[in-house]
């Protein structure tokens, strides 16, 4: 039988297909990749299309990045321009300035020469020049420094959207880490934002929190600038249903088996977190010999090699906690779900001393992000750690 080098070459790529490993966890994930979230992302595309305004917040890995910048990809090129930007990154108004006049410039050109004109068009206080980066390539900097005030860097800014929209296209704006903006010191982004979003039209505004007992803040009291200023977008977790054919699925393309109660098992380890879920069905993954299925131990061998992977990092971790930090740490990793940690009973099993004293604990555990409210508990948000924890004697 003749195959011709096209057929040979498409299954040639088809088996290293199969080959590679269908679980991913390192990076944002592609339409592809993605295990449900269809509702959400309906969502944010009829925001983005009517030129709403939206926070979306969740758990850190929960998957934020990768729905909007599905979201993006889905928008009509001709008829919109969207600038996505992440925050993560900057820590002062200045550096806020740059990373978003960067984004707004790049979005609009197609190469850093062409970047440096858009800049110069947009802004007229920022000096774009072009310098290299740490690995030599082109890059547009802007000369301000991060000594002077630098209300009309801002203004500038922030009215950059509008005259982008002037072009007759609409905008749409992703605002990544947003929360990261408090760590600025002065909250004059958030008010000036908030004055100018008002009067903008045509323009979507998105903005991403993980930090979510901060973010929700930030929106929803009273006190603060940007108090209702844009719709609730809360990205839940990912339910066993959807997991369930999810990977199933992707065991079956390689031709690898894993069953629907292992995958059970699976999902209570990593409580359906989206990170640590494809984390783990990685690993297990990797375990499983070549037409093979996974079995109870090979899970668990799975568990236990990501488990001694973090041993360092959770140590460490561990021997900053203060006693009573460590007390209530694990008692919520022993707890199964909607522990009520200020219950006299909690507090005396775990003897972790007054209610006040345990209000204390959970506050400065909230602020190292270790742990989250949901539904009236707290969980661990390192689902790891919190199976790292139910491993270690503790007394
Ligand atoms: N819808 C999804 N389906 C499957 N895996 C997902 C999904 N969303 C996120 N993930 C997993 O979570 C990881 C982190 O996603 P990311 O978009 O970076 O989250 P976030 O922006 O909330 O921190 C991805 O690398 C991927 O492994
Ligand atoms: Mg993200």
């Amino acid at each position: 039988m003749f195959v011709s080098k096209e057929e040979i070459t498409h299954i040639a790529l088809r088996m290293m297909r199969n080959m590679e490993n269908p679980f991913k966890y390192w990076r944002v994930v592609e339409e592809d990749d993605f295990c449900n979230r269809k509702k959400e992302l309906a969502e944010l595309l009829k925001l983005m299309h009517s030129g709403g305004r939206a926070f979306m917040y969740s758990e850190r890995r929960y998957g934020k990045t990768s729905l909007v910048k599905l979201a993006l990809a889905k928008l009509p090129k001709q008829k919109y321009v969207s600038v996505y930007i992440d925050l993560w990154k900057t820590d002062s108004d200045a550096s806020f300035i740059t990373t978003v006049a960067k984004a707004y410039s790049e979005a609009l050109s197609t190469n850093v020469q062409k970047a440096v004109e858009t800049a110069k068009r947009l802004f007229s206080h920022l000096k774009p020049s072009i310098t290299l980066d740490d690995q030599g390539n082109p890059t547009i900097s802007f000369g301000i420094t991060h000594s002077t005030r630098l209300d009309p860097e801002i203004d500038e800014i922030l009215a950059a959207p509008q005259k982008i929209a002037s072009s007759g296209k609409r905008v749409v704006i992703v605002f990544d880490e947003f929360q990261q903006i408090l760590m600025y010191g002065r909250d004059d982004i958030e008010r000036q934002l908030r004055s100018v979003i008002q009067h903008q039209k045509n323009i979507s505004y998105i903005f991403l929190g993980s930090r979510k007992h901060v973010v929700r803040e930030m929106f929803l009291k009273g006190s603060r600038p940007l108090y209702r200023s844009a719709t609730q977008l809360p990205l839940g977790s990912i339910c066993e249903e959807d997991w369930q054919p999810f990977i199933h699925e992707r065991f079956r393309r390689t031709e690898k088996k894993i069953s629907s109660k292992l995958i059970h098992s699976l999902i209570e380890l990593t409580q359906g977190h989206p990170f640590y879920t494809q984390y783990l069905c990685n690993v297990a993954w990797e375990f499983c010999k070549p037409h093979g299925e996974v079995h109870e131990e090979m899970l668990q061998q799975a568990l236990q090699t990501v488990l001694e992977k973090e041993h360092y990092t959770y140590t460490l971790l561990w021997e900053s906690l203060t006693r009573n930090q460590q007390r209530f740490l694990r008692s919520l990793a022993i707890e199964e779900k909607n522990a009520k940690p200020f219950s006299s009973e909690f507090l005396q099993r775990y003897r972790l001393g007054s209610a006040s004293s345990a209000q204390r604990v959970i506050r400065s555990l909230l602020d190292r992000d270790l742990v989250d409210h949901e539904n009236g508990s707290y969980i661990i948000l390192d689902r790891f750690l919190r199976l790292w924890l139910r491993n270690i004697n503790n007394e």
